[in-house]
């Protein structure tokens, strides 16, 4: 059985014709780490807010463990569902030392377990030494890691943290998502971050929702995401992609398109043959003899990779060009001729 779960849970702001969140449907399981993924305004926080108890649904029912903390009769209160919350902002009290921060939620506790557990979380977060120091004598990085420490402290059923990456600089980011999840799976933590960053949801969980306009897209572990995106709105917001297109062939596992035939790999129950592929760029390998051919029209670079903008030679329509990313070693020039193959685990028919 799962752990929380949101069933038909739909959000209408006073006044507002369209909802926050449509009909959120959403089971996860206990010691999961979930992102919710989308667009700024598609309902991300307004999710995590209903669970915490902050915002009430305008129907439907949350379930959290074996209670019932919303549904039409009843609405349990923040502070009884168990769960610890980490800001945006890390909302530290700034005139109190990081020992006071984290003990912050745990008033109901005997003095000997406060002091015990606050130095347990701390050095689970690794600052075990920091305990007297103020928040404005941390990192921020250190800052994030008093914040989770403190959400942690009461051993609470789950963790919620809203953004909690988009404060910190490129490189701390990066070390940030892996101190995050190794903390979160030490404590043993049911965790849900909301991010609209591909690369934070990727690296740190288990499976990603994809939201957009309140409606979820797409549950799937990370790959499965980037690999077999459900629909052209996925495709396009998890990666860079091609959506190309074509006609689906009898034998089901192959598209032909305006530049020829392609391979899809995974079986579809789709009705129509009117269908579109989206190729992903990295996809797309060049080769001495390739499959395809096209002329180069564009090459930028980005450090690790050089993006290819590929007029195809079949094409004699105005479509976009294909974008291919090429090694960086490779001399390309514009107005070259190309010719390249596809890898068909990065293609994927979407609707
Ligand atoms: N208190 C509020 N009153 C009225 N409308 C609101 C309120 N909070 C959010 N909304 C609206 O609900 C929708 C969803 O907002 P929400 O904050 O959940 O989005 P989000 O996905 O968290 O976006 P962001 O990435 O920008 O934080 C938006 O259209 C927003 O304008
Ligand atoms: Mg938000």
């Amino acid at each position: 059985m799962s752990f929380i779960q949101f069933q038909n849970v739909t959000k209408y702001y006073n006044r507002a014709v369209v909802p926050a969140v449509d009909h959120l449907n959403l089971e996860i399981s206990k010691g999961e780490i979930i992102t919710l993924l989308g667009p700024s305004g598609c309902g991300k926080t307004t999710t995590l807010r209903m669970l915490a108890g902050f915002e009430q649904p305008t129907a439907g029912e949350i379930r959290i463990g074996d209670e019932v903390v919303y549904d039409d009769r009843r609405s349990l209160p923040p502070e009884k569902r168990g769960i610890g919350m980490v800001f945006q902002d890390y909302a530290l009290f700034p005139h109190l030392t990081i020992e006071k921060n984290v003990m912050f939620g745990l008033n109901k506790w005997k003095a000997r377990d406060k002091k015990k557990r606050v130095q347990e979380v701390l050095e689970l977060v690794g600052l075990g030494d920091f305990g007297q120091r103020l928040p404005s004598e941390l990192s921020g990085g250190q800052q994030q890691r008093v914040a989770l420490a403190r959400a942690l402290a009461p051993n609470p059923k789950v963790i919620l943290m809203d953004e909690p990456f988009s404060n910190l600089d490129a490189g701390l980011r990066e070390k940030m998502r892996f101190d995050v999840t190794n903390i979160l799976r030490k404590a043993n933590a049911t965790a849900i971050i909301v991010t609209h960053d591909q690369k934070d949801a990727f690296t740190v969980s288990d499976r990603v929702v994809v939201m957009n306009e309140g409606v979820i897209q797409q549950i799937a572990a990370p790959k499965e995401i980037y690999r077999c995106p459900v629909n052209c709105f996925v495709a396009q917001f998890v990666g860079k992609t091609n959506l190309i297109s074509g006609t689906l062939c009898p034998d089901l596992k192959h598209v032909e398109t305006h530049f020829g035939r392609v391979c899809v790999p995974q079986q579809t129950n789709q009705e129509s043959e009117n269908v579109v592929v989206s190729i992903r760029p990295e996809g797309c390998r060049l080769a001495e003899y390739g499959r395809y051919a096209g002329i180069v029209e564009q090459a930028t670079y980005s450090g690790e990779y050089q993006e290819l903008h590929v007029r195809l030679q079949s094409d004699h329509t105005p479509n976009q060009p294909m974008v291919i990313y090429a090694p960086i070693e490779q001399d390309i020039e514009i107005g070259s001729a190309v010719t390249f193959n596809i890898t068909p685990e990065l293609v994927a028919l979407v609707n």
